[in-house]
């Protein structure tokens, strides 16, 4: 795990979303993320039943949420959550362009508070950014109730992520150390899913778990 992003502060790094924003949902398209997170979203897991509560932490311009939407349809309580204002507009657009009023909350994960336990967590490249990454993984176990899942990407070592890190500072994270992190922080790992081709399959790895 590359640990060397220490020196970005919140702030600026919420500043460097906030002017990445007006370009950040093409780029995810152009660059096959938002196919990706579609794939992820298909592998096999008991559809959920009813209107179910499901947040995207760290939404950015929402495509996971709305990979999300396009896989299990409107029927979806959902809250996105990012400290970027900039990000969560683009997100809100997104997702009501699919038919979906979703609620936001313009936090960081470790400041948020929600009224009720969500069933499905959203999390795409944002453990990343996170200081104590098991303390986030156990902050997102707060969100939700036992049983509940949790959607997790996270950038993996690879010569891209050192290019990327030039802009961002992220970690990444060996397939390992992510079973490490999940199993002392609440949760059961389930599967784990490798993007099958494109920017995604070098700079990413899908992983679903389960509240235990
Ligand atoms: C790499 S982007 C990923 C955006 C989106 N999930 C995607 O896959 O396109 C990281 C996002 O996480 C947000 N973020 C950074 N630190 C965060 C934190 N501690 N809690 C919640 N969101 C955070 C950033 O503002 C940014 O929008």
């Amino acid at each position: 795990m590359l640990r060397l992003m220490t020196d970005v502060s919140h702030q600026t790094l919420t500043k460097r979303y906030d002017r990445a924003a007006g370009v950040w949902g093409d780029k995810m398209r152009t660059l096959g993320y938002y196919d990706a997170y579609l794939g992820f979203l298909s592998s096999p897991v008991s559809r959920p039943e009813g209107m179910a509560r499901v947040v995207d932490i760290g939404c950015g311009s929402g495509a996971f949420a709305e990979a999300w939407v396009a896989i299990h349809g409107q029927q979806t309580a959902l809250t996105l959550l990012d400290p970027s204002g900039p990000m969560l507009s683009r997100a809100t657009a997104a997702l009501a362009g699919r038919g979906v009023a979703a609620e936001t909350a313009e936090a960081r994960l470790d400041t948020y508070t929600p009224g009720a336990p969500f069933d499905h967590l959203l999390a795409a490249h944002v453990i990343e950014h996170c200081p104590d990454p098991e303390a986030a993984l156990a902050q997102m176990r707060a969100l939700t109730h036992p049983d509940g899942r949790l959607w997790l990407v996270a950038s993996k070592p690879h010569w891209c992520n050192a290019i990327i890190w030039l802009q961002w500072r992220h970690r990444t994270f060996q397939s390992e150390e992510i079973a490490a992190l999940l199993s002392t922080s609440g949760w059961e790992l389930e599967s784990d899913y490798a993007f099958p081709a494109g920017p995604p399959s070098r700079t990413s790895r899908g992983y679903l778990a389960r509240a235990v």
